[in-house]
């Protein structure tokens, strides 16, 4: 058994276990009620139940306007550093109050009110945040889609999430090209059959976009005429059990699931990971070099940050080429970073092109304490060679769209246990999570199952998907019945670290970004060409994984299958996005199959993966793995 007599993880866990009433109701305290909860946990509310019922609050209120009355209103909230457009903009909370009161009555006036939702299409700029807190200020509910998907998938949020207003920016900026998000964003509403009052368009420098007459507003326009008549709301009344944001995450399908967070149990769950897993005190620089796109940019450059009165940094850029890969020891000298929190694909990024660290030469790291991993699992090379650079604790946490906040992680705040790379360490307070087998029994410590978390979930996790309460119970509650299904697999070990090596459905992971392979192959199917498809994730150094298609033609198709293979890349880039990074698509004559028709799948990942594989006894013909095996080694895939 491991040493972790110095943390108080055990202890926090285990008066969790005992009491979680009184651990969430506890945890409540640091947060501002208007009207305190008159239960911590309904268990007959919802669908498996819901936190904080009776509980009135404002998420906005908590991450803005406390801190303003509490004197930090000359603090920095936000510092915004743009090496892709040359930038820096600091604002502080006063500024960020004042901003998000004359936003929250622009959106009034655009006829939004409390529970309506507003989308958000916008690149890593502080507007963005402005736009999220000034919805939260309202009782509005946001959805942000991250730009880096296509026009179809913002059309699909766009009818399911039915917003009064779209507020978007003109463009994007990425590496040696400039995103027009606006002509995406009218492709897209032309597309769905829902159609927003209004959108208000901020035009950046790089890029005008042109507006639609009657249902598109300049933001800098309206925000000054707002500014200049004194506009300014005050933060709405907001149940604890009223939703804060609907996040759309890949399903196993092409159609996106809408992942509803509540108010109250985020505010609660957020507040108390700042604090306890990441260690993090007030007034200290935290940065999480995500995207405000996804589920960790919403959490940890918006709100956790800004719950806990410390600065965030918000930066549009990249790992490395903005302008090297020294970009990100550049930033934590420059602001003063206590602890970074990125994606396992940026660092091998990073090692990639300056393998030796001789970038991290004549920079003071002295502020920064920890290096937070998560999106995907970090491969032990990765935790090693930051390790050796950084000379802080590099802890890999756990985390799903779903949960809102780490369901197994490191606790730094609590005091950090010895580290096993490969692990996400423990699982969190509010988190029972066992490994099972497929019947659903639970398996021994070491052996390989289905991760599951016993009901009811931690507050901040998903009570449901946007007005899909059976979807919900039919995609994680009716596998295990009493359990929520992660759709990851691994095990725990003897001392009770949990090992997340794999997804047990279509997903896979891209550059830390989650994608739906039945997706990909909805988009290949529908080409004209194409009678059959398989898409699988295989291994890439840098991507962690990189999506594949396999497709059958035709019988008759005469156009060769070099052009057609170009098309589906093409079609997969305009329908998903360029965040799909789909670039390989191969012919051949035939899709591996069982004799009752299931396509093998898991072996044609293992042939691509180079690992070794045997034929099912079950393949109606072991020749076609075989084919496979030939396509693929004749790219230079495969081994
Ligand atoms: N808007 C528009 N396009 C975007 C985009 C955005 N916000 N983000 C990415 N894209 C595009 C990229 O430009 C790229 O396009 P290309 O095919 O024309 O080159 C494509 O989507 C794929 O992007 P990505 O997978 O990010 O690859 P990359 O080669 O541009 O960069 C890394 C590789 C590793 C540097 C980058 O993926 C990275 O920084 N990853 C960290 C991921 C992360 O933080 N995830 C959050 C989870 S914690
Ligand atoms: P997302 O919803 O985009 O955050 O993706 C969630 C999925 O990413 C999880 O279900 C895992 O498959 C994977 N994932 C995220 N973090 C980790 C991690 N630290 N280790 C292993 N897998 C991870």
């Amino acid at each position: 058994m491991l040493d972790q007599s110095h943390s108080r993880y055990r202890q926090t866990y285990a008066d969790w276990k005992a009491d979680p009433a009184a651990f969430w109701g506890a945890a409540a305290k640091d947060i501002d009620w208007v009207v305190p909860p008159a239960a911590v946990f309904d268990p007959a509310h919802g669908v498996y139940g819901r936190w904080f019922t009776g509980g009135v609050c404002n998420t906005c209120y908590n991450a803005v306007d406390r801190h303003v009355s509490a004197g930090r209103g000359g603090q920095a909230a936000l510092i915004y550093d743009s090496p892709v457009t040359g930038t820096k903009r600091t604002l502080t909370y006063a500024d960020l109050l004042a901003e998000v009161r004359v936003l929250g009555a622009v959106l009034r006036d655009l006829g939004v009110e409390k529970g309506d939702r507003v989308v958000i299409y916008m690149p890593m700029v502080p507007e963005a945040v402005v736009a999220m807190l000034a919805c939260a200020r309202i009782g509005a509910v946001h959805s942000v889609v991250f730009g880096g998907f296509a026009a179809k998938e913002l059309a699909a949020r766009i009818d399911d999430a039915r917003p009064k207003a779209v507020l978007a920016a003109s463009c994007g900026l990425e590496p040696g090209r400039i995103v027009a998000y606006k002509p995406l964003l009218d492709l897209a509403i032309s597309m769905a059959e829902h159609k927003p009052d209004a959108c208000l368009v901020l035009q950046r420098p790089e890029l005008a976009a042109d507006l639609v007459d009657g249902r598109d507003h300049d933001w800098a326009e309206r925000r000054a005429a707002g500014a200049a008549k004194g506009y300014g709301v005050d933060c709405a009344l907001v149940g604890a059990t009223d939703p804060l944001y609907v996040l759309y995450t890949s399903g196993t399908t092409g159609k996106p699931k809408g992942v509803m967070r509540d108010t109250g149990g985020h505010l609660v769950a957020l507040r108390w990971s700042m604090e306890n897993l990441y260690g993090i005190k007030p007034g200290e620089v935290f940065w999480c070099a995500s995207d405000i796109g996804w589920v960790v940019g919403h959490s940890y450059i918006v709100y956790a940050p800004l719950l806990m009165g410390c600065t965030s940094v918000m930066y549009e850029g990249k790992p490395v080429g903005t302008p090297d890969a020294g970009a990100f020891w550049r930033v934590i000298e420059e602001h003063k970073v206590v602890a970074l929190f990125t994606a396992p694909t940026a660092l091998r990024a990073i090692k990639k092109e300056d393998p030796e660290g001789t970038l991290l030469a004549g920079r003071d790291l002295s502020s920064f304490r920890t290096l937070f991993l998560a999106g995907e699992r970090a491969d032990p090379d990765t935790i090693h060679w930051a390790e050796d650079r950084l000379k802080v604790p590099v802890v890999d946490h756990w985390w799903q769209t779903e949960t809102g906040w780490a369901i197994a992680a490191n606790p730094v705040g609590l005091g950090a246990l010895p580290i096993k790379p490969g692990s996400p360490t423990v699982p969190m307070p509010g988190y029972d999570v066992q490994v099972v087998d497929e019947a659903g029994k639970p398996v021994p410590a070491g052996t390989m199952g289905s991760i599951v978390i016993k009901l009811p979930l931690p507050p901040a996790c998903l009570p449901t998907l946007w007005q899909q309460d059976q979807r919900f119970r039919e995609a994680y509650l009716d596998t295990f019945p009493g359990y929520y299904n992660t759709s990851d697999a691994g095990f725990i070990d003897a001392d009770g670290y949990i090992f997340v090596m794999g997804r047990t459905d279509d997903i896979i992971n891209v550059a830390g970004h989650r994608l739906s392979t039945g997706g990909m192959e909805e988009v290949l199917a529908s080409h004209p060409d194409v009678a059959e498809c398989a898409v699988i994730g295989v291994k890439d150094a840098l991507k962690g994984e990189v999506p594949c298609g396999f497709v059958v033609l035709k019988a008759g198709e005469r156009r060769a299958p070099d052009v057609i293979e170009k098309e589906l890349v093409a079609l997969v880039r305009e329908r998903i996005g360029p965040v799909a990074a789909f670039k390989l698509a191969f012919t051949v004559n035939r899709l591996p199959k069982t004799r009752s028709g299931k396509i093998l799948r898991g072996t044609m990942k293992k042939i691509a993966d180079a690992e070794s594989w045997t034929a099912p006894a079950t393949i109606d013909d072991p020749v076609a793995l075989e084919e496979i095996a030939a396509v693929l080694k004749a790219r230079g895939l495969g081994g």
